[in-house]
């Protein structure tokens, strides 16, 4: 029996990940830049073990039959496949963040699935080759495998569909505040919706003038130039936001209190505090800002009424195992 146990943080994209050209694959409509977060963490440990007779799932010390199980064992498979193995894999896994409320649990889950189990299967792959491996369980799995400030290049198949890193994490303290509105899980999940992205008369626009905003984000973020990321962070949001709305059916993350918050971070702007919003397919909130402001703008997030709580985050380092391998 073989064991491998990895950690790996979620990540916040600045420019959004909507609809595949590949669904199977999960080849992206259009490429996108992310920023890992410190301190949330998925930690997962494969067990390959000839007793067992299918994969098992243990989440938050709950078994998961099911939906989860399959898109789990259906990573396992791949790496089955890559290693020449036979045996099923005992999965356990635990987050420290809530799950299924717009933080991107399947980005750190699958990362760290991705890592342990092609350890556990005794494989030795380069950071690219487990980004390409993580995004075909779930696309934004990809940016959570390198460090820091990530970029996930579209590409045209498997081979150039992965993320790199663009910026170690100590390049520049950005902070995240997010802004919890609820914890229930989201009525309609990511996957689902990446195939309602083309439904909607907005989505060819989005992804034409993506490369635009990413050129942007980019620069921003090289420059580390708070008011530039601002503009082109929340213009790239609202934009995935409005095709979400506009699709067939159409989807509404937002809540009174995402609102709530929306507002009140452009007021914050205007009278001089740098922060910004960004959004996922989920009610919650991510606010960001200097590092060093994070503890006032936390502070000012939990007095908006519908904010449950705030979590808060900079800058993160890549999937690893523990130890390492
Ligand atoms: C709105 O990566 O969660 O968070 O590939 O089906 O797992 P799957 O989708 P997922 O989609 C992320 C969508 C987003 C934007 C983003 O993170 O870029």
């Amino acid at each position: 029996m073989t064991t491998s146990t990895a950690q790996a943080s979620p990540n916040i994209a600045l420019i959004k990940y909507w609809g595949n050209r590949d669904h199977f694959l999960r080849i992206p409509s259009n490429s996108s830049l992310s920023m890992n977060l410190d301190g949330l963490v998925s930690r997962t440990q494969v067990s390959f073990d000839p007793g067992l007779e299918a994969d098992r799932l243990t989440l938050n010390e709950q078994e998961i039959i099911g939906p989860a199980l399959q898109r789990v064992s259906v990573l396992l498979e791949r790496v089955r496949g890559m290693a020449g193995l036979k045996q099923f894999a005992n999965v356990t896994s635990s987050n420290n963040f809530p799950i299924g409320t717009g933080i991107a649990s399947s980005a750190s889950a699958f990362a760290a699935l991705t890592v342990a189990a092609t350890a556990a299967a005794g494989l030795k792959l380069t950071t690219q080759e487990l980004s390409r491996l993580a995004r075909t369980a779930s696309g934004s799995a990809c940016r959570s495998i390198p460090a820091g400030f990530v970029e996930w290049q579209a590409g045209q198949d498997d081979a150039d569909s992965y993320a790199f890193s663009i910026a170690p994490p100590d390049h520049w303290d950005l902070g995240d505040c997010i802004a919890i509105t609820s914890e229930t899980h989201k009525p309609v999940g990511s996957t689902e919706g990446h195939t309602l992205a083309d439904s909607s008369p907005l989505q060819a626009a989005r992804v034409a003038t993506t490369p635009q905003r990413l050129a942007q984000c980019r620069r921003a973020v090289l420059e580390r130039d708070f008011d530039a990321l601002a503009d082109v962070v929340e213009l790239d949001a609202n934009m995935m936001h409005a095709v979400m709305i506009t699709s067939a059916p159409p989807l509404l993350y937002w809540q009174p209190a995402t609102l709530a918050v929306m507002h009140a971070v452009q007021d914050w702007r205007s009278s001089g505090l740098p922060v910004c919003y960004t959004i996922d397919a989920g009610p919650n909130v991510h606010v960001l800002c200097p590092g060093e402001k994070v503890d006032l703008v936390a502070a000012r997030l939990r007095q908006i009424p519908g904010v449950n709580d705030v979590l808060t985050a900079h800058p993160g380092g890549g999937a690893h195992c523990l130890p390492a391998c």
